[in-house]
């Protein structure tokens, strides 16, 4: 449990100095909030026997992969996907699997992006190559997700269809919030930039007539 509680802190600083250097550089911060948590043993050996596995510390190890678990919200879409290859670019970060809901959405309409990654962990006497579960997904996914969790949660008969139904149209509703979102921050930096442009045409005119002016006073 040790080695999970340490890919965390490992896995949190890594994302922190994404954060703070993408902050720094781009003057924009693409990550909303990050949450973590370590998996309990009690979960894990309910997963364990839910899932049929062998019970054992090398199978727990080989087939439970989100006992550390990180989830990061971010503000759009193409933050989800970018933010993904910084982590995944990492020399010491290993991407074990890549499952993509936001382009295949689960048929309850559950969006996200989910990385397993291993990363080395430095112990006193060893390294251990340890699991990450890290799910990154926009503010909308996450609040969609949530309140599924919680409406599934309470209610632990069968479902009713036509709520399935609803749920999975709430979804879809999420994703076209998240695809506006995405287009109206695209048209603004356009403009931004376009302005910033003109800006800079300006400014460069104005220094050429300063630096003409100061030849002419210096005759
Ligand atoms: P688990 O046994 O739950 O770990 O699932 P899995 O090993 O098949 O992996 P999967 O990528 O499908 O899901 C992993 C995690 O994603 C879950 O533990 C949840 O945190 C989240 N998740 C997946 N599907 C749903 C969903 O339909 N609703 C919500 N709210 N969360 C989901
Ligand atoms: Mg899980």
């Amino acid at each position: 449990m040790m080695a999970y509680k340490f890919a965390i802190d490992e896995m949190s600083t890594k994302i922190n100095i994404l954060k703070e250097e993408f902050n720094y550089v781009h003057d924009y911060n693409p990550i909303e909030h990050v949450k973590s948590r370590l998996k309990s043993p009690e979960s894990i050996f309910k997963k364990v026997y839910r899932k049929g596995y062998e019970v054992s510390i090398p199978s727990i190890k080989e087939n439970i992969r989100d006992i550390a678990g990180i989830r990061i919200t971010c503000s759009f879409i193409s933050d989800i996907y970018e933010l993904a290859k910084m982590i995944s670019n990492q020399k010491d970060v290993r991407v074990v699997d890549c499952k993509d809901y936001i382009k295949n959405p689960k048929p309850n309409g559950y969006q996200s992006l989910h990385l397993i990654l291993e990363i080395p962990i430095f112990m006193s006497d060893r390294e251990e190559l340890t699991n990450v579960e890290v799910q990154i997904r926009t503010i909308a996914m996450d609040f969609w997700a949530s309140l599924e969790h919680k409406i599934y949660y309470k209610y632990n008969k069968e479902v009713p269809s036509h709520m399935i139904e609803e749920l999975k149209d709430a979804a879809t509703i999420a994703a076209q919030l998240d695809r506006k979102m995405e287009r109206l921050n695209k048209e603004i930096s356009e403009i931004k930039q376009a302005d910033d442009e003109k800006e800079e045409v300006i400014f460069n005119k104005y220094n050429l007539n300063l630096g003409f002016l100061d030849a002419i006073i210096k005759k």
